[in-house]
Formats: structure tokens, sequence, C-alpha cells
């Protein structure tokens, strides 16, 4: 987790800058370091490793600058280097800044300002925004910031000084903390308040959009409300060249679950890193119970999480849709914490849950994709999952991120409980190799194209699945019927023949979800139930599996995997199935009727 601290006062800066970073070093971090102007000239000093690296580059007396800022880094985007450690700095070295947080939108930023002539030093999301400063800098650092910052997505918190506006700290936050502390004509920016405590009497925290003005005399706060450039907006939920937004929003899963999965995995030591947990990683320590609320696919991933949990965390786990939540009577204890689900942020019954679940006392946290969205406000911690704006309504790249951060989380809460080292590692392995195995399954797209084709006029499905996969047969008949318009059911596979089967004749295809897991017996008899009425079957199956060939009319394979995992996969064909089978029945795909992105309503 990285820490920022900055200084502007009588005193000479290095020493309190160093003092603050070791304060912040208990967060983790890999490198660090720190920017001051001597006689207008930066000394900008950074180093990989302990912070004692650092300090052995500086001779503190030797410089007497009354401001700078630095920084301590946990490397995300970009490996643990020199030139990738903060301060960062715009071409002309000018402006220098340190950043928290996760940009989101920094390639589309980064290829326009290469465009526009700048130059890169580092492989980092952070230096964009400090040549996006210079680009607008015309002699006032605050300016520059906020319409740099309006191009920016993301979290961020961010401390500012430039050479050419110099006895001036510019601090702005979006999502990520950011705190002023006020002492005798000083002022110092932190993450973390440790860092200020010895030298600030106050502190102001900043919220979000709000930019700070610190000079030696005094601190002014803009509120910034202005809205975000279009331009950007525009380029970055462009179709890619892609017919319509779920398409493309499938086929970007490789990259939309393995991007945010750096910096997350510790695999040599079975770990997870979650630093949007690290404020409550404790208090998870004495949860006994998790109450998992979302709605619609996230629901569906939140039922996959409750067999992920319990199996490997050991933790009893329920899923609730959020609009049930708030009406039942809830058996709830102090030991038992809210777990909030939800793409958007804004899901209206989820958001009413957590309201509910905040009056009891329950600590809530959340995983969410929006960025600053009112959910990732509203509970007390969380994981964004960097999946980048998911456009089409229907929920595609988000519920197989929602799904990877679930198995990042149950590996973080069975790693503070019995898990043993061996079983993390090999989780944390497995969860790296899901981007290659997402890209592996998405080559059956051309096949499920043909069966959308042979399926298309059947106007009732059913979906089975059993244990880790019955969410799965959920989450592929929502699909179907989102947008398609056609009928499907998702059920588990056992209940079949507890009163379902009695629809299944040739006319009423089933999709079988039946890998090669702790269950896959009992699929195939469920799967020859129903081949014995005559049902159309089409089976989700490990690759190598020849035996379920002559079972079913037809078969779709994906890679082997951990069981817990198998869902990342086996979701995607059923995706491509509904899209196809969509486009051929000439349904709005990205604009499903009565459908909406974000459901703020009761
Ligand atoms: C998913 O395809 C649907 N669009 C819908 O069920 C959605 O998952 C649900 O409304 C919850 O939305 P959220 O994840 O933004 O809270």
């Amino acid at each position: 987790m990285c820490g920022i601290v900055g200084y502007i006062g009588k005193k000479k800066a290095v020493p309190i800058l160093m003092d603050g970073l070791r304060k912040e070093s208990y967060r983790g971090y890999d490198s660090s370091g720190i920017v001051v102007f001597e006689q207008g000239k930066p000394i900008c000093l950074k180093a990989v490793g302990k912070l004692e690296n650092l300090e052995n580059r500086i001779q503190t007396n030797k410089y007497g600058s009354g401001f700078g800022i630095g920084h301590v880094r946990w490397a995300t985007h970009g490996g643990v280097t020199e030139a990738n450690a903060h301060p960062h700095c715009d071409c002309k070295e000018n402006i220098f800044l340190v950043h928290n947080g996760i940009i989101e939108n920094y390639r589309q930023l980064r290829e326009k300002l290469v465009r526009e002539g700048h130059k890169f030093s580092s492989d980092t999301d952070t230096e964009v925004i400090a040549h996006l400063i210079e680009k607008y800098f015309q002699g006032k650092l605050e300016e520059a910031v906020r319409k740099a910052l309006r191009q920016v997505k993301g979290a961020y918190a961010l401390a500012v000084i430039a050479r050419d506006d110099p006895e001036k700290i510019i601090a702005a936050r979006f999502s990520s903390p950011l705190i002023i502390g006020v002492g005798q004509n000083e002022y110092l920016v932190a993450s973390d308040p440790n860092a200020i405590a010895p030298y600030a009497q106050k502190v102001i925290a900043l919220e979000d959009n709000e930019i700070a003005i610190i000079t030696p005399k005094d601190i002014s706060i803009l509120k910034e409300r202005e809205p975000q450039d279009l331009e950007i907006e525009a380029e970055e939920s462009e179709k890619g060249g892609y017919p319509h937004f779920m398409l493309k929003e499938i086929m970007e899963q490789p990259e939309s679950i393995g991007s945010p999965l750096k910096g997350r995995l510790i695999i040599a030591q079975g770990l997870a890193k979650l630093g949007g947990l690290e404020t409550v990683k404790e208090k998870l320590k004495n949860v006994k119970r998790l109450n998992i609320i979302a709605c619609g696919t996230a629901r569906h991933a939140g039922l996959v999480g409750e067999y992920m949990l319990e199996e490997y965390a050991g933790i009893p786990t329920e899923v609730e849709a959020g609009s049930e939540f708030r009406y039942r009577k809830q058996i709830l204890d102090k030991n038992t914490a809210i777990l909030a689900v939800s793409q958007s942020g804004e899901t209206a019954d989820t958001l009413g849950a957590i309201k509910e679940a905040k009056q009891k006392g329950m600590m809530c946290i959340g995983i969410v994709n929006a960025v600053g969205s009112t959910i990732s406000r509203e509970t007390d911690a969380g994981v964004y999952n960097h999946a980048g704006p998911e456009i089409g309504v229907a929920s595609t790249k988000a519920f197989t991120s929602q799904l990877t951060v679930l198995a990042l989380l149950t590996l973080l809460l069975g790693r503070q409980r019995g898990m043993s080292l061996v079983m993390g590692q090999r989780i944390a392995k497995e969860i790296s190799r899901i981007p290659e195995l997402v890209k592996k399954t998405l080559e059956s797209e051309a096949q499920i194209k043909e069966l959308a084709e042979k399926y298309k006029d059947f106007n009732n499905f059913a979906y089975i699945g059993r244990k880790y996969n019955l969410p799965i047969a959920l989450e592929g008949a929502l699909k179907l019927k989102e947008i398609s318009y056609l009928h499907a059911e998702g059920m588990p596979a056992g209940e079949m023949k507890h009163g379902q089967i009695a629809l299944i004749d040739e006319n009423f295809p089933t999709v079988a979800i039946c890998p090669s897991d702790s269950v896959y017996e009992k699929m195939v008899s469920n799967v020859e139930e129903i081949k014995a009425r005559k049902g159309p079957v089409i089976a989700i199956a490990t690759q190598g599996n020849e035996d379920i060939k002559k079972l079913v009319d037809d078969v779709i394979y994906i890679p082997k995997t951990l069981e817990m995992l198998t869902p990342i996969l086996s979701v995607i064909p059923l995706q491509l199935f509904a899209y196809y089978v969509g486009l051929l029945r000439g349904c709005d795909i990205d604009k499903p009727r009565n459908l909406a992105k974000s459901v703020t309503v009761e």
C-alpha cells in the first residue's frame, strides 16, 4: 500500500519527509523517493528496496528547502524499478508529483500525450498525470491540476509541486484517502495520520473531488464540480471495432481480469493483497459469518463466493438479494460482516440493504467496479474491480471480475484462518493463470456462434449445474433471457427430477454445466435423465473429456482449473451463446427492452 508525505513551512523539509515515510512504511512498499527544490533546481532522489537505501542517498543537512514531497510505493502498474518509483515529473522537470490509487484510463491518456510529443520515463499510470498537468500549466499550478484531473478516471490521492510556481503544494483526492496537517505556519500532506502526528495539531481530511492549495501562509480548498471531459469518455466507451459493447466486454475479459490482478497476488507466500481492505484487515480476522448482499448477476457472483468462502476460508456465508435483506428479520451479531457486490455501485436495493446493516452496527465491505460510486463510499472498506467501464446492460466482464476478486478475498481470509501455505500458493498460482485460461476459452467463439444458429428457434431452455456451477446455471439463464427475451430457467441439476423434468421433451433443450469436478458423476446422471426424455443437451465440459460426447448433442470445452475457479471459465460460453442467439433473433444487444444498466430504483 503506497504512502504520501508533503511538507511546506519554515523547517527543512527533507528530515520531516523522511520521518513521515518511515511512519508510513508499515503499509508495505518496494521503493521510495522524495523531491525538493534547491535554488530552483529539483533534487529528486529515489531508491528501490528498503527506505535505508533512500536515506543513504540523502545528506539531510545539505538541503535547506522548506517544501517538498515524498512517497513509498507498492507496485501496481510497472515493475519495482527506480524509474517507476515516485515522485514522477513532466518533460521539463517543472512538475513533480506523488500518487496513491489507480488511473483506469491511463493507457488512452498516455497514447494521446505521446502523440502530442510528451516523452515518458516510466511504465506507471502516475506519470501520465504529471504530463497532463504540464500540458495545461500556464503559471498557476492549481489551475493546471484542475484541468488535468478532469481527464482522469480512477482513484487518486495526489501531492503536486512545481519549480515555476514555488512555495506551494497542491493536494487532491478522489476515492483514496489524503489528509492535511495544520501546524504553526507549516502544513503537511499525508495519506496516513501517523506520518504527520508530531508536527500538526489539527487535520483536514480532504473529500472526494477536493483540491487543496497549500502555501506557508494559508490553505484554501476548491470543490471540483466540473463535469468530466467527454472527449476521453467518448474515446473510452468506443466499441473498439466490435459490433456491440457486450461482445467487446466479453472478449476483453483476459485483460479485465488480468490487469487488476497486478500487485494483488503474492504467489510465493500464497497471499492476496487487497489495498482497499488494509484498514479493516485486523477486524476481518474476527469475522465469524458473512452476509453477501447483491442483485441480479452480482448476486450470482455472490453465490459462487459462498462456496469459495465456506470451502476455503471456513466462514459460514449467506447470500441475499438486496431487495429481500432489507425486509426480513435479520439474525445478525457483531461478528457478522456484510459484503456488498455491485458493478455500478448505485443499485438501490443493495444500497438500501447496506444502510439497514450499518444502522445495526455491522461492518460493511464492498466489491465495486465503478470508482467513487455511492456504494463504494457507503461501505467501510472495499475492493475495486478495476474491470473498466461496463457499457453493455448485460453484465459480463464485471461478473468474471467479481468472481476473481471473491477468489482473492477467499485467499486473504483463508490464509488469516487455517489455510496452509501450500494451499495458498496453489490457489494464488492458479488465479494468476486465469487470464490465459479465459483467452483459451474464448477460442470457442466460432463454435458457439454455430450452436446459436442451431438452437435459436427454441423458445424454452433449462440451465443446470451443481455446487460452484449452480450459480453459473442461474447466470447463463439470465444472460439468455436478458439478451434474447427467450424463456430460460436456471436450477440445481439435482432438482430436475423433483418436478422440472416434466418440462423436458425434444423441444426443450438443456444447457448442462458439467466440468470434470467433484460432482461430475452426479451431473452425468442428471444429463442421462434428460436424454431419456429426448431433451437436447448442450454440455460445458473440461477439455479432454471425450466420454461426454457420447451422451449429449453438443459439447463446448473449457480448460481444466481448480474447481473453485471453474465458474470464471464456464460462464464465458454462456455469455457468447446468449449474445449470438440474441443477435440472430434481431434483439437490441446493448440496450435490451425493459432493462437499465444501473437499477437505481427499488
Ligand atoms: C446483469 O446482466 C443485469 N444487468 C442486472 O441483473 C445487474 O446485475 C443488477 O442490476 C445488479 O447491478 P449492479 O451489479 O450494478 O449492482
